[in-house]
């Protein structure tokens, strides 16, 4: 599969849940503007089939490269960041839910989940769009979850989807800086950020400045009938800054994405 193709099919998908970014990249384009991804973003658990060793494959084939690791004990999770092999494709950025570090009956909840993932279907890189690979859990296991992850929660429902695709900030011609495109998404398109950490993480003085929307939702039918609404996903915005030596940062910044995860967090779901 070319990277090209992988990406067009990892939007359709991740619009279908996420109608604010389609909505965003919309009103970008209306301005004049090209929209580039600085990256995209996935998640996992840390068990087999589906571990990031296990996919990862898939992405070193299409040409992508390691980067560098990342971690967050807070949230009990390692990530890995990708470059691709043209500066035009996005990077990737890659994390996985030490499973073990959860609480055993939250464990139990989601082995049994990725037990339902037949190992022989994990077989290209069409894996990291297949959706839900297992039934949805029941309203209650779910909610255990998010008490102790939001992370290992949103995976239950969400499953195999890029988390976010993100806008490159520094390509954009008609916004110099991270804070005029956030008032624009709140001012114009009327979507708001997430402020967790401050509506902007980071800076020119770790090279890389983002922001994002709080996630998208979508109303769910759990296992045993119960109906909720749910998170989905979010749209991201990342403005890099140039290094010394005048090359633009290519890396990711773990103080940054800590928040940023947070914006999948079941706060406004109602
Ligand atoms: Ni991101």
């Amino acid at each position: 599969m070319t990277p090209e193709t992988f990406f067009a099919a990892l939007w359709r998908q991740y619009t279908e849940l996420t109608p604010q970014a389609a909505r965003i990249h919309g009103a970008l384009k209306a301005r004049g503007e090209t929209v580039l991804n600085d990256h995209v973003a996935f998640r996992t658990f840390n068990l087999a089939p589906m571990r990031l060793q296990d996919l990862e494959p898939w992405l070193l084939e299409m040409g992508y490269e390691r980067l560098e690791p990342y971690q967050f004990p807070g949230k009990h999770l390692d990530a890995w960041g990708y470059l691709p092999r043209t500066p035009e494709l996005p990077r990737i950025f890659f994390s996985e839910l030490r499973v073990e570090a959860l609480p055993e009956d939250c464990q139990a909840i989601i082995k049994g989940l990725v037990d339902q993932v037949d190992p022989d279907s994990v077989n290209g890189p069409d894996f990291f769009y297949r959706g839900l690979p297992w039934a949805l859990p029941t309203a209650e296991e779910y909610l255990r979850l998010a008490e102790v992850s939001e992370y290992a929660a949103w995976m239950s429902v969400m499953g195999m989807r890029a988390n976010h695709f993100t806008v490159a900030v520094h390509q954009l011609r008609s916004f110099d800086q991270l804070s005029a495109l956030n008032e624009f998404v709140k001012q114009e398109v009327e979507l708001p950020l997430n402020t967790a950490g401050g509506e902007i993480k980071g800076g020119a003085d770790v090279c890389l400045a983002q922001s994002s929307t709080l996630a998208d939702q979508c109303r769910l039918r759990f296992r045993d009938g119960t109906d909720m609404v749910v998170p989905t996903c979010f749209y991201e915005f990342a403005q890099r800054f140039r290094l010394p030596d005048g090359s633009l940062y290519q890396g990711f910044v773990a103080n940054n994405a800590d928040r940023i995860f947070e914006s999948t967090d079941r706060r406004r779901a109602g």
